[in-house]
C-alpha cells in the first residue's frame, strides 16, 4: 500500500514536471497542434481566451495614433493577468525577452506572446522599397530580400512581420503606392508569393524564419483620388479580378495571417466584412491563419457610422472574423460582456483564440518561446556585411533605365570631370526610404559616395543646389518644402558648366511616400525643375538619377534630357548600386511595375483598363480623351531599357486553338543586338476580345528574364491554359470564356509582337 502511494506521488511530480518541460500546452512537441491547441484552449478562462485576441504596441514606438495608457507597469499587468496575446513594436533581443519572460513565467497558462513589427524592407540592412523590388520584376529579388529581413528581424525578438503589403494601386497620389509591387496582379502575385516564401521559409518552426501577414485585406489601394484612408467604392469584378490574386496566391503559399485594412468596400467597412473575411478568404480559400484588425480600425468602425459605439464595433469586428484587435482596446474592454449578454457566441471566440494559438504553435513558441531573443545571433546576423551585400545585389536589380538617348550612359571611369548636384545626391538618408524599420538613420551610401567609390574624389565635384525639403521630416503631418531660397542654384549651374557630365538626384524625400502621405502634386517639388533647366542650359550632358517611392511627373525631362534612371529608394547599398549602373559594371533590366503619368489628371493611369465605346474616333472631339493632353503615358506599365537592345521575332504559336483542358505553346526569338551582355524581362499579353462582359485591353499572363550575350539569341517558351483565361464574370463565378484572343509578346505592355487563336 505504502509502495503504491509512493508510486503514485512519483507519477504525479512526474507529470507536472513533464506539464512544465512541454511547454505551457502540457502536451508535447510530438503531438499534432490541433491536439496541442484543443488541449490548451480547454484550460483557459473566458478572459484569458480574448486576452489572446488583444495586441497592444509597446509604448516606446508607435506607428499608429499614440494609446493612452503609457507605461510599462500597465502592460506588465496587462500580461500578468493573461490579457495581452501580442505586442508589436518590441524590437531587440533584450527588450523581446523581457515581455516573453512576463509572458511565460508571471500569467497564469504562461502562453506566450507573438511579437510583431513593420519588417517592410529590411530591419536595419535596408533594402529597396518593395515597389523597386518589383521593378526588378524577379521574385526571387523580393525573396531574397524578405528572407535577410526574415533573419534580422527573428535574430531581433521578432516573429512577426506584417507584409507584405499586396495592395494593388494604380493612383501615384496614393502614398503607400511605395509600399506594394505596383498595378498589376499578376506580378503582384508572384511578388507575393516569394515574399511569403522569404519571410516564412520552409519551415515557421525554424529560429530565422517569422510569420508573414498579407496586408491590407482588401482594396486599400484604390482609395478615392488616391487620398489616404478614403473610401473605396469599386465592383466586385475588379475586387475579384484585380485586388484579390495577390491575396490568394500569398494564401496559398501558406501565409500565416492576414491584415485587414482601413477602409469601406463599397459601403462596409473591411473590418466588419463578412464576405471578406468569412465568405472569401476563410471560406473559399480555406485560410486557417488568424486575421489582426489595422490599428485601431476595430474602433473606426463608429467614425465609419456603422457602429454606435465599442461594444457594437467588437460585435461585428468578431462576427465578420477579425481574430485580433490591434492597438483598439476593442475586444479586451466588450467581448466579455457580449458573450455572457449571449450577443457573440462564445464559439467565435474559440474559433479566433484556436487560430492564434495556431500559429503560436506553428512558430515554435510553445516549445521555446525565447528562441527570437538571442542577443548574440542579433549581433552577429543584423547589419552584417554580407546583407550588405545582398542588398546591393537586390538594389541594382532594381533600377530601371528609362531614357538614354545619345549612349550617355554608362560612364567612362575615366579622364571625365563629373559634377554631382543635387541635395538628395548627398542624402545617407533618403535612400532609406520609408517604413524603414530599425535602419540606422543615415546609414544609406549616398549617390555621391559611390561615384566618388568608382572614380574617385579627384574629378568630382559636389553642389547642393536649392535646399529642397526645409526642415520637417518623418511623423510630421507636412513636408516643409523650401520655395522661396534659390541660395545654391549659381554654384550649380557654376559647378555643371564646368564639368564633362552632370549626375543629378531629383525626386522625393522618402517620407513624401508611405502611410499617411498622399499628394495631389506628384511633378517635381521645390525648386527642382528649375535647377535642372538651368543646369541643362550649361550642360547637355546630364543624367537625371530620380529618387522617388511613387510615379512622379517628369514630362520635361523626358523631353529633353539624354538619360534617366529611376533609381526609387533603393536602401543601405543606394549610392554603390547606382554607381554599378552609371559606370556600367551591371546592365540595368528593371522594368517600371507601375504607369508613369503625363499629367497626375491622368490618374488612376494603368495599363490593364477597359476599352471605351469611343476609344478611337480621334478625328473629332466625341471621344474619350482630354482636351489638354495625350491619353497615353509618359512609360508603360513594363517600360525599361538595357545598354544593349534586344530584337523580337519569330512569335509562333503551337496552334491557333487552345481547347478547354489543352495547352498553348507561345515562342519567340530574342536576340541581343547592341555590344554588351544584357538582361531582358520578356513580357507575355492577352486580350479576350469578345467578353460576356467588358474585357481589359491587355493583361499580363507571364513573364521571363533571360540574359543575352551580345549578339546572342534565345527562343523563349511559354505555356497558356484555359485555366490562364478565366476571370471573374457577371455570374459571380470564375470561367472562361470560347473566343477570339489576341496575344503579345514584347519588352513592355504597349510594344510586342502580336498574333492571335481561339479558345474552344
Ligand atoms: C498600418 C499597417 C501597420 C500598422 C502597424 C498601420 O497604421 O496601416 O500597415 O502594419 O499600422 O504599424
Amino acid at each position: 500500500m505504502r509502495n503504491k502511494l509512493f508510486f503514485l506521488v512519483i507519477l504525479f511530480l512526474i507529470t507536472i514536471s513533464c506539464e512544465q518541460k512541454t511547454g505551457i500546452s502540457g502536451l508535447s512537441k510530438g503531438t499534432s497542434i490541433n491536439k496541442r491547441v484543443e488541449h490548451l484552449l480547454k484550460k483557459m478562462t473566458l478572459d484569458e481566451k480574448i486576452g489572446q485576441l488583444n495586441q497592444y504596441t509597446s509604448r516606446w514606438e508607435m506607428t499608429g495614433p499614440a494609446p493612452e495608457n503609457s507605461d510599462s507597469m500597465f502592460m506588465y499587468n496587462m500580461i500578468k493577468k493573461g490579457q495581452l496575446g501580442s505586442m508589436l513594436n518590441v524590437v531587440g533581443a533584450n527588450a523581446a525577452r523581457k515581455v516573453q519572460t512576463w509572458a511565460v513565467d508571471s500569467s497564469r497558462l504562461g502562453i506566450p506572446l507573438i511579437l510583431g513589427y513593420d519588417v517592410i524592407h529590411g530591419l536595419k540592412t535596408m533594402f529597396p522599397i518593395p515597389l523597386a523590388e518589383a521593378a526588378s520584376w524577379d521574385p526571387q529579388v523580393a525573396y531574397t530580400s524578405s528572407r535577410i529581413a526574415a533573419e534580422e528581424a527573428s535574430a531581433s525578438g521578432i516573429n512577426w512581420t506584417f507584409a507584405p503589403m499586396l495592395d494593388i494601386a494604380r493612383d501615384a497620389r496614393w502614398g503607400r503606392i511605395m509600399e506594394g509591387s505596383g498595378e498589376d496582379p499578376y506580378l503582384g502575385s508572384k511578388m507575393a508569393v516569394a515574399r511569403v516564401e522569404g519571410f516564412q521559409g520552409d519551415n515557421l518552426a525554424s529560429e530565422n524564419t517569422i510569420a508573414a501577414c498579407a496586408k491590407h485585406f482588401a482594396a486599400y489601394g484604390f482609395v478615392e483620388a488616391g487620398r489616404e484612408y478614403n473610401t473605396v467604392d469599386i465592383s466586385e469584378y475588379t475586387l475579384q479580378n484585380i485586388v484579390l490574386p495577390p491575396f490568394k496566391a500569398a494564401v496559398n503559399a501558406g501565409v500565416a495571417t492576414v491584415m485587414n485594412a482601413f477602409n469601406t468596400l463599397n459601403g462596409t467597412p473591411a473590418t466588419m466584412n463578412i464576405h471578406l473575411q468569412r465568405d472569401l478568404l476563410k471560406g473559399d480559400w480555406n485560410f486557417k491563419g488568424f486575421v489582426v484588425s489595422d490599428w485601431a480600425s476595430i474602433n473606426e468602425l463608429i467614425l465609419h457610422g456603422v457602429a454606435a459605439n465599442k461594444k457594437e464595433a467588437a460585435r461585428l469586428a468578431i462576427t465578420a472574423g477579425s481574430d485580433m484587435d490591434m492597438e483598439g482596446n476593442v475586444y479586451i474592454e466588450e467581448l466579455k460582456n457580449l458573450v455572457e449578454n449571449n450577443e457573440v457566441d462564445e464559439t467565435l471566440i474559440d474559433d479566433a483564440v484556436r487560430r492564434v494559438l495556431r500559429v503560436k504553435f506553428e512558430l515554435g513558441l510553445f516549445d521555446d518561446p525565447f528562441k527570437y531573443c538571442n542577443p548574440k545571433r542579433e549581433k552577429e546576423v543584423v547589419f552584417s556585411s554580407k546583407n550588405l551585400a545582398a542588398s546591393r545585389n537586390v538594389a541594382r536589380k532594381s533600377i530601371v533605365l528609362l531614357k538614354n538617348s545619345e549612349g550617355l550612359l554608362p560612364l567612362s571611369k575615366t579622364g571625365k570631370k563629373i559634377a554631382v548636384i543635387g541635395e538628395l545626391a548627398k542624402s545617407k538618408d533618403v535612400p532609406l526610404g520609408s517604413w524603414r524599420g530599425k535602419a540606422i538613420p543615415n546609414s544609406a551610401v549616398s549617390l555621391l559616395e559611390g561615384i566618388e567609390n568608382v572614380v574617385g574624389t579627384q574629378n568630382v565635384t559636389f553642389a547642393k543646389g536649392p535646399v529642397y525639403i526645409k526642415n520637417k521630416r518623418g511623423f510630421t503631418t507636412e513636408l516643409e518644402i523650401n520655395t522661396t531660397d534659390r541660395t545654391g542654384m549659381k554654384d550649380a549651374v557654376s559647378v555643371a558648366s564646368k564639368a564633362n557630365v552632370v549626375v543629378m538626384a531629383l525626386g522625393e524625400d522618402c517620407f513624401q511616400t508611405g502611410e499617411g502621405r498622399s499628394q495631389t502634386n506628384i511633378a517635381l517639388k521645390g525648386f527642382q525643375l528649375e535647377l535642372l533647366k538651368k543646369v541643362f542650359e550649361v550642360n547637355k550632358n546630364v543624367v537625371v538619377v530620380l529618387m522617388n517611392g511613387r510615379p512622379i511627373q517628369i514630362n520635361w525631362m523626358a523631353e529633353h534630357v539624354p538619360a534617366i534612371l529611376e533609381t526609387w529608394f533603393l536602401g543601405s547599398q543606394s549610392g554603390n548600386a547606382i554607381a554599378d549602373v552609371l559606370f556600367g559594371d551591371y546592365n540595368p533590366a528593371g522594368k517600371l511595375p507601375v504607369t508613369f503619368p503625363r499629367a497626375v489628371g491622368q490618374e488612376p493611369l494603368y495599363y490593364n483598363h477597359l476599352n471605351t465605346g469611343r476609344a478611337d474616333k480621334t478625328d473629332m472631339v466625341f471621344w474619350s480623351h482630354y482636351t489638354d493632353e495625350s491619353n497615353a503615358p509618359l512609360f508603360p506599365f513594363g517600360y525599361g531599357l538595357s545598354y544593349t537592345t534586344f530584337h523580337y521575332s519569330n512569335l509562333k504559336l503551337s496552334s491557333k486553338e487552345l481547347l478547354p483542358n489543352g495547352k498553348l505553346t507561345i515562342t519567340a526569338t530574342i536576340e541581343n543586338t547592341g555590344e554588351r551582355t544584357g538582361e531582358e524581362v520578356v513580357q507575355l499579353y492577352v486580350r479576350d476580345l469578345v467578353g460576356s462582359i467588358s474585357r481589359p485591353v491587355k493583361e499580363l499572363k507571364g513573364f521571363q528574364k533571360i540574359k543575352l550575350k551580345a549578339g546572342e539569341k534565345k527562343e523563349v517558351t511559354f505555356e497558356l491554359s484555359a485555366k490562364d483565361l478565366q476571370f471573374f464574370g457577371a455570374e459571380n463565378r470564375w470561367k472562361t470564356e470560347p473566343g477570339e484572343y489576341r496575344i503579345w509578346v514584347g519588352t513592355n505592355s504597349a510594344e510586342g509582337l502580336e498574333s492571335g487563336f481561339t479558345l474552344k
